[in-house]
């Protein structure tokens, strides 16, 4: 039993475009599949699950779809079907340009669910994983100049212990929906031994089954 899944939720345009649908839809079919796999890792006793929701990368999209997915964000955490489950809700990634509201609602959920205990359900959003590590990099390199940490002794866990959230596990399993085969710079650190699982169908094509 694998403690850490993180998922690429890939796909969701081409399964609106199939149906002749709008991306948007594609997003919202997707929201619901991502709620499926907190269900899912409820019932199978998964302790992590991280979900890539919105990468730096996603910005070059188009006004309306951002709007769709973050708006999409928004409503799950002011009164989705997640809200009163017994999961740790937290968020990583960094506030640049994303709505104040959003930020705020991610932070509110953040300090409320602190104490929950079955899962904790990481959504990346506003994410990248060279972002992440580069960011870690200059944490060290305060602490460096700030006489707290010898340079010439950093180790793995000193690095470790500088990331946004120290406590995350390594990744178990990572799993990509949307038949690419690539990790798309998701977690480069945790995701360094992880098992890769690639599936061809579609991101709102899954359920808790499939987890
Ligand atoms: C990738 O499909 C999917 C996204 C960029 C958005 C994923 C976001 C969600 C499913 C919402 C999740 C919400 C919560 C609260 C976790 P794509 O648009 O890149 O698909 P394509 O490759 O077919 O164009």
């Amino acid at each position: 039993m694998p403690a850490h899944v993180a998922i690429i939720m890939d796909g969701n345009g081409r399964w609106a475009q199939q149906r002749g649908l709008p991306r948007s839809e594609g997003h919202h079919v997707g929201n619901i599949a991502a709620h499926e796999m907190v269900y899912g890792a409820l019932e199978i006793g998964l302790r992590h699950l991280t979900l890539y929701a919105f990468s730096t990368e996603n910005w070059k999209r188009d006004t309306d779809e951002i709007t769709t997915i973050l708006e999409a964000m928004q409503c799950d955490l002011d009164q989705g079907p997640i809200r009163d489950l017994d999961v740790r809700q937290r968020w990583l990634g960094h506030p640049d340009k994303l709505p104040e509201e959003l930020v705020q609602a991610l932070r509110r959920e953040e300090r409320r669910t602190r104490n929950r205990t079955a899962l904790t359900l990481t959504v990346c959003i506003n994410y990248g994983g060279r972002d992440e590590i580069t960011r870690t990099a200059a944490a060290l390199a305060q602490a460096a100049r700030a006489g707290d940490i010898d340079p010439h002794l950093i180790s793995e866990d000193d690095f470790a212990r500088h990331l946004p959230h120290p406590d995350m596990p390594d990744v178990d399993l990572l799993w990509r929906t949307g038949n690419e085969q690539r990790t798309s710079n998701f977690l480069p650190w945790h995701a360094a031994y992880a098992e890769l699982h690639f599936t061809s169908g579609y991101w709102p094509d899954v359920d808790r089954r499939d987890l």
